[in-house]
């Protein structure tokens, strides 16, 4: 395959794993791929691998037009913009008209699970940049990653410690993926030098409950956890208590309401379609992080 790939966020965890797979995993050329950030300082050491950097900035069309010349086949990985309501679409619908202007051939975008059908706060997000993405008249893959098991590795340390994890997700389940999965599923995608459309919902292989999985982290790293179940109320204000911004703390109870909701409750096969892999179990990634939980 002789195509150009730019990956955009390419210094932050996502991006970095998925150039990981593409030159470690697929064998992509590093000729073949262009690593895309505002600050291209940060992507010093694959520069130093040989990988093309250039800066880009959703915020400046200009810079995302001039970064994406030359390029056949581009990732956007969403930003973190969420404190600004808006501005992460807006950035989003930026990036998908730069890469029809620029004559890029085939979009992919990291959405997430059924964002027509959630609660959580940033939905509207990806809905519209799904419906952007659509809109190019380009060939396009769309890959809904849902919640990473990363996520877990903020709030359990701290949970470990007392023995409690104040969830307001109720008996909702949640088919966690880990975010190098996620990544690796990205690779595949865009290494399979596709010229169809799809749509890809990357989830683990199970959908579990919190008391399912405050279960296996217990059993993992050998220490006690209960998952409390708390309102919605309850949870925003211990959230806000514990000094987290407020749409950090909003964004956070309304990703419980909708796995509550059965929202979240989905689990696909796409992952192993995509790479031929099963993967990760929630056992295998808590017992590799034990050493971090228990800290
Ligand atoms: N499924 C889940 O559970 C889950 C969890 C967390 C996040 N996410 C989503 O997945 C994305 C990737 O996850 P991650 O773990 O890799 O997050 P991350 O390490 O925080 O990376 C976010 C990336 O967004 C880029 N970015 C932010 N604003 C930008 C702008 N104005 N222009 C260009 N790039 C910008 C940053 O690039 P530079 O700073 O290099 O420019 C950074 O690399 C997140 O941004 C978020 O949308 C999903």
């Amino acid at each position: 395959m002789s195509e150009t790939i730019l990956i955009t966020g390419a210094a932050g965890q996502l991006g970095q794993r998925v150039i990981h797979h593409l030159l470690e995993t697929y064998k992509v050329p590093v000729a073949n791929l262009i690593a895309a950030s505002r600050d291209t300082a940060k992507l010093a050491a694959l520069a130093a691998k040989g990988v093309q950097t250039r800066k880009a900035d959703f915020d400046d069309a200009a810079s995302l037009e001039a970064a994406f010349k030359g390029v056949d086949r581009v990732l956007i990985i969403s930003t973190d913009a969420l404190a600004v309501p808006g501005q992460r679409l807006k950035q989003h619908t930026t990036a998908v008209n730069a890469a029809v202007k620029s004559g890029v051939k085939h979009i992919a975008y990291t959405s997430m699970p059924s964002p027509d059908k959630s609660l959580v706060t940033f939905a509207p997000d990806h809905l519209g940049t799904e419906n952007a993405v659509k809109a190019s008249g380009l060939p396009y893959t769309i890959i809904r990653n849902a919640w990473y098991l990363d996520n877990y590795m903020h709030s359990m340390p701290h949970n470990l410690q007392g023995g409690s994890w104040y969830t307001a997700s109720g008996d909702g389940k949640v088919p966690n993926i880990s975010r190098d999965d996620c990544a690796l599923g990205a690779a595949a995608a865009l290494a399979s030098g596709t010229a169809d459309s799809a749509t890809y919902t990357l989830t683990g292989s199970q959908s579990l409950s919190a008391d399912e999985i405050a279960a296996t982290i217990a059993s993992s790293v050998g220490k006690p956890l209960s998952a409390v179940k708390v309102s919605d109320e309850q949870l925003l204000q211990g959230l806000l208590g514990a000094g987290l911004p407020d749409f950090v703390a909003t964004m956070l109870v309304s990703a419980d309401a909708n796995i509550r909701a059965g929202n979240f409750d989905q689990v696909t096969d796409d992952f192993t379609k995509l790479t031929g892999k099963q993967p990760q179990t929630l056992e295998d990634f808590f017992v590799a992080n034990k050493a971090a939980l228990t800290a």
